[in-house]
């Protein structure tokens, strides 16, 4: 053997040294040799299916009034020929979906016979009767008021209104078709113009008011939105190609770190073009695929997510907005929006706050799912804690569907259950949502 090639053995040696545990990673996650095994669930655990939720990609848990907010598209067929955060760009197909609210209370009265009135309790426990599914877990459609445009959802973020404890500010993505883009010159423009719709929402209310549109060249293929006020946000591209080859390897390359996290600064709430008294810059570059976004453990943290690398990253805001990311977190599934549960009963010996996330268990079969408004795509829901000590972070798997009972999972929240409605083990009802599902569905598991 000639010295060239036995330096070129070496070096070849030492590449897949390096690469091996990058491609290992990736096989875990595509999940070409995965079996799902979906979770057995045990009376009163569910699952309970939300009616009318079609496709919602996102869901926020909004705690201080314990409710649930999700974007759907409504309509089990659009989404699979226009939906830009799959590369579906039929724009004939935009359709038009809405907001939602969902109530994850069971609503039990409890007589106390001492003062001789009923009260409610505000969060479920063991379910007794079927009538109290009946009642609750219950998604409404927010009717909207002055806001006529298609509506293509994907991810939200939901957060008070300084100015009143019982409204709210939606963010949500809105991936409009575009219309500078003629088929006859398609090179012309792209076919999408996503951009963000501002909210407002008065608590219990059935309505949704629009505020304002937001346009900025830096957002061009936005997926997840975390807000720290009315007038500042983060928004995740998910890609830096719309469509073609170079998605493709996006895609696959785990190399191919061309996504970023815009922050955005609006300088009037109200403006009458989408464009206009707005400021937006580069908060983040350099990670792979980032794709969801959540609050984290106090205001300046948040979570970030690689879809296609598996991984969730825990970032620091800088006063200049920019993001520095301090912890890695690998899971074996895709991951999609975190989210962070915040134990309303933690203890010095049980504190169960921590991560949750979903994430397709299959994604190798995406390309011909994606296509097929019949087909059932595995997912699996992962819960992260920090481990004792606090050193490092230990993963446990939650919930896990071959695809038959939710189909495809991308954001899942934790509503807590009182511990002395189960005998004081710390139990929680799991949302789970997927933005190719016909329902979102609620599981009991104990944390
Ligand atoms: C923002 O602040 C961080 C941390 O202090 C610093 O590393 C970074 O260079 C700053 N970026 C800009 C654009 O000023």
């Amino acid at each position: 053997m000639g010295l060239l090639s036995s330096a070129f053995l070496g070096l070849f040696a030492v590449l897949v040294a390096v690469l091996a545990p990058t491609v290992i990673h990736l096989i875990r996650v595509g999940g070409p040799f995965l079996t799902p095994n979906p979770t057995v669930l045990g009376a009163g655990q569910g699952p309970i299916v939300i009616e009318d939720t079609i496709h919602c990609e996102d869901v926020h848990h909004y705690r201080p009034a314990d409710l649930l907010f999700t974007a759907c598209e409504d309509l089990k067929a659009t989404r699979f020929d226009w939906f830009p955060g799959l590369g579906h760009l039929d724009t004939k197909a935009a359709g038009r979906g809405s907001i939602h609210v969902v109530d994850p209370k069971v609503c039990d009265l409890f007589y106390n016979a001492t003062r001789g009135a009923y009260y409610t309790v505000w969060s479920g426990g063991i379910l007794t009767s079927s009538i109290l599914y009946s009642q609750t877990f219950k998604s409404t459609r927010l009717t909207f008021e002055n806001f006529e445009s298609g509506f293509v959802t994907h991810g939200i973020d939901v957060i008070e209104d300084p100015e009143r404890a019982d409204a709210v500010y939606i963010f949500a993505i809105n991936h409009l078709p575009n219309p500078e883009y003629s088929p006859s010159a398609p090179t012309s423009a792209p076919k999408a113009r996503s951009q963000i719709e501002l909210f407002h929402h008065i608590l219990r209310s059935t309505t949704v008011q629009h505020v304002r549109s937001i346009r900025h060249e830096l957002i061009q293929t936005p997926n997840d939105i975390t807000a720290d006020s009315p007038s500042s946000f983060y928004v995740t591209n998910d890609h830096y190609y719309r469509a073609g080859l170079l998605r493709l390897i996006e895609d696959l390359w785990p190399f191919a770190k061309w996504s970023n996290i815009i922050h955005v600064q609006l300088h009037e709430l109200q403006a009458e073009h989408a464009t206009s008294a707005l400021t937006a810059s580069v908060a983040h570059a350099g990670l792979w695929n980032n794709n969801g976004l959540g609050h984290a453990r106090h205001p300046a943290e948040l979570i970030i997510s690689s879809a296609m690398g598996g991984e969730l990253y825990l970032a620091t805001r800088d006063e200049n907005n920019t993001l520095s990311v301090h912890t890695t977190i690998p899971f074996d599934t895709t991951t999609d929006n975190p989210s962070y549960y915040v134990d309303p009963f933690a203890s010095d010996v049980h504190d169960a706050s921590g991560l949750v996330v979903a994430g397709i268990s299959q994604a190798v079969y995406m390309p011909q799912t994606m296509h097929d408004p019949d087909a059932v795509d595995a997912l699996q829901v992962w819960y992260a804690k920090p481990t004792r000590g606090g050193t490092g972070w230990e993963t446990r798997l939650l919930f896990e569907d071959d695809g038959t009972r939710i189909r495809t999972g991308s954001a899942a929240v934790l509503v807590p259950v009182e511990p002395e409605r189960v005998e004081g083990v710390k139990k929680a009802w799991l949302f789970v949502t997927g933005f190719l599902s016909e329902n979102m569905i609620a599981v009991q598991v104990e944390l």
